[in-house]
């Protein structure tokens, strides 16, 4: 059988492999309430312009409404010979209120309705997206407030550097979404163009309004170039990009989780609500959770490279490539909703062994630069000099395998005769991270003020 589309030009059907190549039902159909919007605010317009009757535009508003029900219900047919989301409907349509539904089509074509689709799929998905991830600033937050004096080692090469406290380290990720959010939001600002309109490629003959259409369906203003209209996915690659860049971080602290719960770092544990055993080795407790996300950072980032590529080498305007632009984007921001559920989760689950993160800050003379600084400050002695001070005192201490603390103020003193008993007021771990009290420096008193600072924005936003 010819299409029902373009039948007239074409006497016979597609080949079945040209039908399976072709079709994107399978996949397109997620973009099915979205379609409807975007038809009804199409043939309100065409009506307010007078391009179609107001009779033909009720008939067609109406059957539309019909069609929403049934998708919601379940109850719609999607059809592979319709190819399309797009022609899935309109068929349905003139099923049910006849030849009027032809006119729906009027100063439209697929390129312009596929574009406008996919945005207002996107821009719903920014939202939800955006959502989630300031649930998950609130439960690293309120995390943060709770633990702004605990004590942990900071890393810098994975290693044990200074003394920092838990809540500080978990206000970073904070930051890190912050950044994330205002990325989709700066995405979500451009997106809100209404390409609608555009038509084939060249715009129309037709008297429309396409003002009318994108205050309708909310954009801004329409977009300015018709051919660009239907050949831009910028909107899709910036949301992915943000979603590349948040996925990397969600990743980094899983991997953080993933060390934290091993017995050997021993940080924090995962309750049985997050973590899976073996099937073989009874001891184990795995955080799978916290390994998906980590890996499903790379399907996320894989979906902006194949979406570049897919991109980079079409010319003006829209070529049937660009369908490519669906699966690997609805699988991407699906997956990152998830990945930003199972964090939250494991954050508010995450039990931290608050005992073991002490003692881990103190090992490994990580107050040595407290000490250079007190010999900067109270003997007046240059950076340099007393860093090289601190490294003979550190070797006094590894050689009888004492920290620095425990050295006396006499062992002190063959090294540097000036240092007296004052020093020892700033070489345990509490102290040292008492007086990081720099702007963004990690002293208990920063962290509370900077978590209720970030709990209070999160309260509105
Ligand atoms: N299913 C198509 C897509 O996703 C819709 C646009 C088709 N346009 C065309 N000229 N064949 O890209």
């Amino acid at each position: 059988m010819s299409n029902q589309m373009w039948g007239g030009r074409f006497a016979s059907g597609p080949d079945a492999i040209m039908e399976e190549i072709n079709a994107s039902i399978d996949f397109d159909r997620k973009l099915a309430l979205q379609d409807i919007s975007g038809s009804k605010a199409h043939v309100a317009m065409l009506a307010a312009t007078g391009i179609v009757s107001a009779d033909d535009a009720r008939a067609i508003e109406q059957g539309l409404d019909t069609i929403r029900g049934e998708i919601e219900a379940g109850t719609f047919t999607f059809s592979r010979a319709l190819e399309d989301i797009h022609m899935n409907i309109e068929a349905r349509l003139a099923v049910l209120i006849g030849p009027a539904a032809g006119r729906l089509h009027t100063a439209r074509s697929r390129n312009d309705q596929v574009a406008l689709d996919f945005r207002l799929w996107v821009r719903d998905t920014i939202d939800a997206l955006d959502a989630q991830m300031h649930d998950l600033q609130q439960a690293l937050a309120e995390k943060a407030l709770a633990h702004a004096g605990s004590v942990m080692p900071g890393f810098t090469h994975l290693q044990s550097a200074q003394p920092v406290t838990f809540g500080h380290h978990l206000l970073a990720y904070v930051e890190m979404l912050g950044r994330d959010r205002s990325r989709l939001h700066d995405a979500r600002a451009r997106l809100n163009e209404c390409p609608l309109g555009a038509a084939a490629l060249a715009g129309t003959s037709f008297p429309i309004d396409r003002m009318k259409t994108a205050t309708t369906l909310g954009f801004d203003r329409p977009t300015a170039n018709s051919l660009d209209s239907v050949s831009d996915r910028d909107f899709v690659l910036e949301t992915l990009g943000a979603a590349s860049i948040c996925a990397m971080h969600l990743s980094r602290l899983a991997e953080e989780i993933v060390l934290w719960a091993t017995p050997q770092f021993g940080f924090a544990a995962l309750s049985d609500k997050f973590s899976t055993g073996s099937s073989i080795m009874p001891q184990k407790r795995n955080p799978d959770a916290a390994e998906l996300v980590r890996g499903k950072a790379g399907r996320i980032i894989g979906a902006l490279t194949a979406l570049l590529i897919v991109m980079k080498g079409l010319p003006l305007t829209y070529s049937k490539d660009m369908q490519e632009d669906k699966e690997g984007t609805f699988d991407a921001l699906e997956n990152l909703s998830l990945c930003l559920a199972a964090m939250t989760g494991m954050v508010r689950d995450l039990n931290p062994d608050l005992a073991r993160m002490r003692a881990a800050a103190g090992a490994g003379f990580a107050t040595a630069t407290d000490l250079a600084d007190w010999l900067v400050r109270s003997l007046n002695m240059p950076f340099r000099e007393a860093h090289h001070v601190t490294g003979r005192l550190v070797a006094a201490a590894a050689e009888k395998a004492i920290g620095l603390e425990d050295l006396t103020l006499a062992e002190m003193q063959a090294v540097e005769p000036r240092i007296t008993k004052e020093l020892f007021d700033v070489l345990g771990v509490d102290k040292s991270v008492e007086s990081r009290t720099s702007y963004g420096g990690t002293a208990p008193v920063n962290v509370r003020a900077q978590a209720a600072a970030w709990l209070a924005k999160l309260a509105n936003s």
